[in-house]
């Protein structure tokens, strides 16, 4: 199996994305440990995988070191590191305030940061390589007027990747990152699928003509933190279903003025 023996560490892993990569992680070989802030949640859903659980916060650094460490005591090393934990968030420019701000900078952002520093000191100390993957999004590329907040958060995600991927590329230790679509999870199904309208909007930008499935993004989780991809590092792979060749899903003469 492709991740047989290998110890993973997945963030935000009690639902979506991120329940999806561990699932995928263990299905092919892995020793998993989830953290999540929902705590319960992210128990049941490691008793149903055979993982390991903690109850978490990413944009807490003891929080972060204190899951790798928990890997690190329970299987004795690290070698995957994947920091997915998210939260998104809509606002106008002009409108979101440094409180929220600070809030999604402080989950997405430092949360990846926390978790690629604490996962590459273990890393380089075992000196076998390693593998970190974060979880970024079209809209680290692509601008959305009313997500500046979500959108800077995961523009500062891509070049924290590359950044890395230089630093650690010594040690062997590969960083790469994954740039989701619309994938149907809890949070597309409260922000950009909320109405029809939207729903249609989605699909107008979406040149496969469908929705992702969270295991389409878990694929190529595992791809970037096995060795097939043992030459891949500082990458940002999009599974968008085409998203990113045909702009986002706001016609030019359809964007919000400001009075
Ligand atoms: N769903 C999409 O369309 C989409 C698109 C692009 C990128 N993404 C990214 O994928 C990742 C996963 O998103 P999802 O769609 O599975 O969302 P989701 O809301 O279904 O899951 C997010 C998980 O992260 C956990 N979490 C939130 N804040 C946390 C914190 N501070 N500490 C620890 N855990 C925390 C939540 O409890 C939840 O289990 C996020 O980084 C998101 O930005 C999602």
């Amino acid at each position: 199996m492709k991740h047989e023996g290998k110890v993973a560490v997945v963030t935000g892993a009690a639902q979506g994305i991120g329940l999806a990569c561990a699932r995928r992680l263990a299905e092919e070989g892995a020793l998993v440990v989830m953290g999540d802030i929902q705590g319960e949640k992210v128990a049941g859903e490691a008793t149903a995988l055979g993982a390991v659980a903690m109850t978490m916060d990413v944009s807490r650094r003891d929080d972060v070191d204190a899951l790798i460490g928990c890997a690190v005591d329970t299987h004795g090393r690290l070698d995957i590191m994947v920091n997915n934990a998210g939260v998104g968030f809509s606002a106008g420019v002009l409108e979101v305030g440094e409180e929220d701000f600070d809030r999604i900078l402080g989950v997405n952002l430092k949360g990846a940061l926390f978790g690629s520093q604490g996962a590459a000191r273990v890393m380089v100390e075992q000196a076998s390589g390693g593998a970190i993957v974060n979880m970024t999004s079209v809209q680290a590329e692509l601008a959305i007027p009313n997500s500046v907040a979500y959108g800077v958060s995961k523009a500062g995600i891509n070049q924290l990747t590359r950044i890395f991927s230089v630093a650690l590329a010594s040690h062997n230790v590969r960083c790469n990152a994954v740039g989701p679509g619309t994938i149907l999870t809890d949070m597309a199904r409260g922000a950009v699928l909320s109405s029809d309208e939207a729903y249609r909007m989605i699909l107008s930008r979406t040149p496969l003509g469908r929705l992702g499935g969270a295991d389409e993004v878990a694929s190529v989780v595992s791809f970037l933190a096995s060795d097939d991809a043992s030459y891949v590092t500082g990458q940002v792979i999009y599974p968008d279903g085409g998203r990113m060749p045909v702009n986002y899903t706001v016609p030019v003469d359809a964007l919000p003025a400001i009075d």
